[in-house]
């Protein structure tokens, strides 16, 4: 007989954080109260994955999971953070004077880099006092890290006044995470933390770093976008990340063009053909994908049934799988597990070696595919993933 399928069992519910609590943190941490509490969101990517730093199209929304910062101006250029999640809540104290690029600065890195992009940009920069709660996975490409420089950089502007606009704060956020973090990201996940709509998926064209919110209400469909995270990450995703874009310039380097963005897909077979086996399947993967996300986004306007973006997500994972090779076995299984339970297409999202893979669902079987992906993962001897339904949420904002 078949085991019932309790939901509450396998879709998990994020654990809401608790901003009194923030606030009385702060204040035994550094006695004083903080001037506000800022709140900015992971992400989930729907389709576009690797063409960011190629000039192309990708499609994000922002997760209802988020970071939360409490936050007070200092008069110094002294900056002291604490996370609830990191170091036992140690408090971690950096000068801003002393910020260089290449420092080893751990995971305030993302906090303290802020700073050092604003100072860059000829910014006003005084220290902060911050404490930190956050309900973003992290390690599980959800853009955790996004989500701490993008609160870290909108408390930072809203406080001294900087009256950046929105692509600009996600900008401070990615030059911290490229400059002081050391990790080579494009700006997908700062742009979908910081522009975030309720009910919205973002196109977002990455060369003119424009915005457009796209109508993506899931539930009025009866649908629900599951997240299940095969909780494995690969020990040398970076190195791998930084080998792809290395990949992509240098197929845009031989075909003669800026960025990838610039190969025309009408064309497409008779230009790959020029570049060798290897750079030739990396660049069809960015070009075909940057193309499928302007095809869900046609889709999205349309008012169509978003079942029918089903096809568009498998596409993508084999393309993910096949030509990029970012796909790892368990996130495979999961995938593969996914469809074959009901779900109108799966595939990972985020940077690749480990991660997430997002199932569009309806919502009756959500359930059946969650269950299904779970016990296809123990069947296969990989961890147990943890499954979650994704809500498109508001971006990076003062919640107090
Ligand atoms: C990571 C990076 C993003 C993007 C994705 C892949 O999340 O931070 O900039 O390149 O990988 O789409």
């Amino acid at each position: 007989m078949n085991q019932p399928h309790d939901e509450t069992r396998v879709v998990s519910t994020p654990d809401p954080i608790d901003f009194d609590a923030l606030a009385a943190r702060f204040r035994s941490l550094y006695d004083a109260e903080p001037d506000g509490l800022w709140a900015a969101p992971g992400r989930v990517n729907i389709i576009g994955e690797h063409t960011d730093y190629n000039g192309g199209f990708v499609l994000p929304i922002a997760l209802a999971q988020h970071t939360v910062a409490a936050v007070r101006r200092r008069d110094d250029s002294v900056l002291r953070v604490a996370s609830t999640s990191m170091d036992d809540g140690a408090v971690v104290t950096l000068n801003l004077t002393d910020i260089v690029e290449g420092g080893n600065y751990g995971w305030a890195a993302y906090v303290v880099g802020v700073g050092w992009a604003a100072a860059q940009r000829g910014l006003p920069v005084t220290g902060l006092d911050i404490a930190l709660d956050s309900n973003v996975p992290v390690g599980a490409g959800l853009s955790s890290s996004a989500a701490l420089s993008c609160v870290t950089a909108r408390a930072w502007s809203d406080l001294l006044d900087w009256r950046l606009d929105d692509e600009t704060v996600a900008d401070l956020g990615r030059d911290a995470e490229n400059k002081i973090a050391g990790a080579p990201t494009g700006l997908m996940d700062q742009l979908a933390s910081v522009c975030g709509q309720e009910a919205h998926a973002m196109q977002i064209d990455t060369r003119a770093v424009t915005i457009e919110q796209l109508p993506f209400d899931l539930t009025g469909a009866g649908l629900a976008l599951l997240v299940i995270d095969s909780r494995t990450e690969h020990s040398h995703a970076d190195g791998e990340y930084a080998e792809r874009r290395h990949s992509s310039q240098e197929a845009a380097l031989r075909l003669g063009v800026r960025e990838l963005r610039d190969v025309p897909l009408e064309s497409l077979a008779t230009t790959l053909d020029k570049l060798p086996p290897l750079l030739r399947r990396r660049a069809r993967h960015v070009v075909t994908d940057s193309a499928r996300v302007e095809q869900t986004a046609r889709l999205l306007l349309s008012g169509d049934d978003l079942r029918r973006i089903g096809p568009l997500l498998n596409d993508s994972h084999a393309s993910m799988r096949d030509d990029y090779e970012i796909t790892v076995p368990s996130i495979d299984t999961l995938q593969e597990a996914a469809v074959a339970a009901g779900a109108h297409g799966a595939r990972m999202t985020g940077g690749g070696f480990g991660g997430c893979v997002i199932a569009l669902v309806d919502q009756g079987d959500a359930a059946a595919v969650a269950d299904a992906c779970v016990r296809a993962a123990e069947q296969a001897g990989h961890p147990t993933p943890a499954i979650f339904q994704a809500v498109a949420s508001g971006g990076a904002d003062r919640i107090r």
